[in-house]
């Protein structure tokens, strides 16, 4: 191969990817999105994620079969067919011609020629043309440039029943509101730029997919949503039924919130919100509303504690220590549909110092709360305390510092 392309390692994968060195920016950062075939060797962690998901999820199950409709080398999909068991068929598919010739070559040096095959094509025309002919998958990822949602239709359709639906989302400005238009746009739903806006981001990202799989009655139940790295990762279990639809869609909804004393509330109600609150009952202030979003669980604590217990069986994993951290943190946080609270604002509308958001969990645990600093901010808390309960034992605890 040309000195253009290098032979790295990920995982237990070997393939060419393009040398990164050649697309340094002026301030001496590497821009994989310059590079003819797209690599990025920070997405190593949520590519960890995915394989020890996939080894989790499908354990004890053989003729698992995997699709990539957007797989850059195809390092992606190339580790979940090496480094989980039970894999037997992988789709790897890009419509670039220049990663589509990458592909083939991946997938042979890893040894992978009769399990895995090469497309170039459009990711959407892939899926629909596989389903034609008969196949569907028990996992499909989708990890393109910007939104899935575009994909999100003929993806869903492409799963098996009970199969896996796993999304990244890098459009992260529309989605927490900062281009909050492009939002109503693309995810049909209103963003709340709000102290905990990366939460109400992701679910709005969440939101959007069960949506979309409502229409075909399909019931789309996220088990493990996370943010890292200014980009949104979901997975989804997919079932199919009318009941079990509604049920999801029940969990859809909206957050009033006020941005003079941060104030929120969920708004039970899709498509329209029961019973919107239009000023804040703490402050008089008029509140915002936002979404459709997803108002339920983003994770499932089982399968998080079952992914936690499985890593030690995981070698080759890039980031196993931080995948470690994050996993612990979301088995905190599952069980807590309040959002997060940003501990600087609080303490900033109230006038007073910060305490170090790790003591504010410390208290709020003291006091019987679950609460942990969330992984979406080093400066807030997850926690089911109502905001009042928060507030009051920051207060109390700035009181006692005065007094001393
Ligand atoms: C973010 S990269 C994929 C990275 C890869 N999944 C990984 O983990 O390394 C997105 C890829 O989607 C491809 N792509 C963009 N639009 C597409 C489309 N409509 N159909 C198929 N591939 C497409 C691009 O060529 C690019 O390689």
């Amino acid at each position: 191969m040309s000195s253009d392309y290098v032979l790295l390692t990920e995982g237990r994968a070997r393939f060419w990817a393009p040398n990164l060195e050649k697309y340094r920016r002026p301030d001496g950062a590497i821009e994989p999105s310059w590079a003819p075939v797209f690599y990025n060797p920070r997405m190593a962690f949520n590519r960890d994620v995915a394989v020890l998901f996939v080894h989790t999820f499908f354990k004890g199950l053989s003729g698992v079969r995997v699709a990539e409709p957007l797989a850059g080398t195809g390092v992606r999909g190339i580790r979940i067919a090496l480094e989980t068991s039970g894999v037997s068929e992988l789709v790897l598919n890009d419509a670039d011609p220049e990663a589509y010739s990458l592909v083939e070559r991946n997938i042979a040096l890893n040894g992978l020629a009769g399990l895995a095959e090469a497309y170039r094509a459009d990711a959407n025309a892939l899926l629909y043309r596989l389903k034609d002919e008969g196949r569907a998958y028990h996992y499909i990822d989708l990890d393109p440039f910007g939104s899935p949602i575009y994909y999100v239709d003929a993806a869903l359709r492409a799963l098996r029943k009970g199969g896996v639906l796993a999304v990244t989302a890098t459009d992260t400005a529309p989605l927490v509101g900062t281009h909050g238009a492009a939002c109503v746009r693309r995810y049909g739903a209103r963003p709340l730029r709000s102290d905990f806006a990366k939460e109400a981001g992701l679910r709005i990202l969440v939101g959007a997919v069960v949506r979309r799989a409502a229409m075909r009655e399909l019931a789309a139940t996220p088990v493990l949503a996370y943010y890292a790295d200014h980009y949104y990762r979901a997975y989804f279990v997919v079932l199919r039924g009318a009941r079990r639809t509604d049920e999801a869609l029940s969990l859809l909804g909206y957050y009033a919130y006020c941005d003079t004393c941060l104030y929120r509330e969920a708004v039970e109600g899709y498509p329209a919100p029961q019973q919107a609150p239009e000023r804040c009952p703490n402050c008089g202030s008029p509140l915002a509303l936002g979404g459709p979003m997803w108002i339920g669980r983003l994770c499932d604590e089982d399968l998080v504690s079952r992914m936690l217990a499985s890593i030690e069986e995981m070698e080759h994993l890039e980031a196993k220590a931080r995948v470690r951290t994050l996993l612990e943190k979301l088995r905190v946080e599952c069980s807590v549909t309040r959002p997060y609270v940003r501990i600087d604002e609080l303490c900033g509308r109230m006038r007073i110092n910060m305490p170090s958001p790790r003591l504010v969990a410390a208290l709020l645990e003291a006091a019987g709360y679950r609460a942990a600093v969330t992984h979406f901010d080093p400066r807030a808390v997850k926690t089911d305390a109502p905001l009042e309960e928060v507030r009051s034992l920051v207060e109390k605890h700035a009181r006692g510092r005065e007094a001393s």
